[in-house]
């Protein structure tokens, strides 16, 4: 046995699978993109069958791109898109219904209802979360409510819930493991992220049977071995951790202080507060960055809806765009003269604001504002966001950082873009560090994975091993930014609706 690791990215809008050599370099790679269901306004599906068949096929893709045998993969490391849930049954495996997406708003009546009832300081205090359709704890009291006799079924034991982790476990392991880790479980609503333990409290408040719940372990233990039908023999699956956590770790922001940013559909900023719950007054998430050898590390999360989606929408809704990537060149086009602030709301506004009915709009517009103009106003969107987010931060922990230096570092699709990064060091007035390897969340899962299996390094050996590919620095005038971020603040508040 060789010391490769298998990474497993199972994301929202694609699966991925990584093998990454003993080098802990990319040795092969594979991706599949699944269709999206929207059956209903505000609502997002996925088929369960879906995302375990493109997790089976993209890792045998990516072990025959890596021109490797099953037995030289040493373990596995699951990451995933997180809050995604799904109840199946647990003689047969099959699901009760479709997988809940973290973007579906169908249970805005139900948060509504729940926060007239005065329960969100209950959730708040022991989640850390905000009662909002995000997170997964109204989407299975959903499924209950409205799937045939699902109720009965769950209280008799004979259901599962599960983040997408708990499933590609649960099937990996052909049925025999119904486990998560505690990031995951931290996005469920009803996880108490300060004792370890799910709550009898919150389930109450939701109608959730504990029976459904999965185990909870660390981000790196053993989640069990996978069915050797499936790759002809067993891999141990030994790390797991929500998408965004393990970007955290994949960036090796370890140390409290430390900040990262991810730029997928959405935008995620994380920052690791070390052993401080750190109760936001600026609406913030608080959550688990990820925890190891029984230790719980916390993290403020600010959650964006819609960052990489705004690109996506230039390109497939108004079709001004051919490629997400003519974007930065037709933004540094775009004329300088011109505000024009687009509000990407398209799902709701998250953090800081949490604004379920508010809707995109864009402002500024004049007879000379065109497509440049357009790209422009979707990147800027992406660093407005992220200074909101960075500001209701350093509101929440000013002592954290001791007035020290701000500096985010950066990866997802969108920072392969200079222009996006250097105009969010600008709208920042801090450095924005790009790392070399951009695979941040595949490379955080497998540094779960490789340290279990003892064969990569500890935290602080795997941090010395990041490295920077550039650093933004700011370069725009103080007015100028002050101007900017008025400008969008104000458009923001044209936009809510609550
Ligand atoms: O909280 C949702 C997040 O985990 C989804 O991330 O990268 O699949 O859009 P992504």
């Amino acid at each position: 046995m060789s010391g490769h690791i298998l990474a497993i990215d199972q994301g929202t809008t694609s699966t991925r699978a990584i093998v990454f050599g003993p080098d802990r370099a990319v040795a092969g790679t594979g991706q599949q993109e699944f269709p999206q269901h929207y059956p209903h306004p505000g609502w997002v599906e996925h088929d369960p069958a879906d995302l375990w068949r493109t997790t089976v096929e993209t890792v045998k893709a990516a072990l025959a791109a890596a021109r490797v045998e099953v037995d030289e993969i040493a373990a596995i490391g699951i990451t995933n898109q997180r809050e995604t849930t799904l109840v199946w049954d647990k003689a047969t495996g099959t699901p009760v219904y479709p997988a809940i997406v973290w973007q579906d708003r169908r249970t805005a009546e139900l948060c509504d209802r729940l926060k007239a009832e005065g329960a969100e300081p209950a959730f708040s205090a022991k989640t850390g979360l905000l009662l909002d359709p995000y997170f997964s704890g109204t989407k299975i009291a959903w499924i209950l409510e409205h799937v045939d006799g699902a109720r009965a079924r769950a209280e008799a034991g004979e259901l599962a819930f599960g983040t997408v982790d708990s499933w590609l476990i649960w099937n990996l392991t052909g049925g025999r493991v119904h486990a998560t880790d505690a990031t995951n479980a931290a996005r469920t609503l009803v996880y108490d992220i300060r004792t370890g333990d799910w709550d009898d409290e919150l389930l109450k408040l939701l109608g959730i049977p504990r029976a459904m719940l999965p185990e909870v372990k660390d981000c790196a233990a053993d989640f069990g071995a996978t069915d050797p039908a499936l790759f002809g023999r067993p891999i141990p699956i030994f790390g797991v951790a929500g998408d965004q956590q393990a970007a955290t770790v994949g960036q090796a922001c370890f140390e409290p202080g430390m900040l990262k940013s991810t730029y997928g559909t959405g935008c995620f900023a994380v920052l690791n507060t070390g052993d401080a719950f750190v109760t936001s007054n600026n609406r913030l998430l608080t959550t688990i960055a990820y925890r190891l050898d029984g230790r719980t590390t916390y993290a403020l999360e600010g959650s964006i809806f819609v960052a990489g989606a705004a690109v996506q929408w230039l390109r497939d809704g108004l079709k001004l765009i051919d490629k997400a990537d003519s974007t930065g060149a037709m933004a540094a086009a775009a004329d300088p003269e011109q505000d024009v602030y687009l509000v990407p709301a398209f799902t709701g506004l998250g953090a800081p604001w949490w604004d379920p009915d508010a809707r995109a709009a864009i402002f500024g517009m004049t007879r000379n504002t065109g497509p440049n103009e357009f790209a422009r106003a979707a990147l800027e969107a992406v660093c407005y966001q992220t200074a909101d987010l960075v500001d209701a931060m350093h509101g929440d922990w000013a002592s954290g950082d001791a007035g020290g230096e701000t500096i985010l570092r950066v990866d997802g699709g969108m920072v392969a873009s200079d222009w996006t990064m250097q105009r969010l060091a600008d709208i920042l007035d801090a450095p924005v560090d790009r790392p070399v390897i951009r695979e941040t969340t595949a490379l955080g899962a497998a540094w779960l994975a490789g340290r279990q299996a003892g064969l990569w390094p500890d935290e602080a050996g795997f941090a010395a091993s990041w490295r920077r590919d550039r650093r933004f620095e700011p370069d725009l005038g103080d007015e100028a930014r002050r101007r900017k971020l008025a400008g969008w603040r104000d458009a923001v508040a044209r936009t809510r609706v609550r």
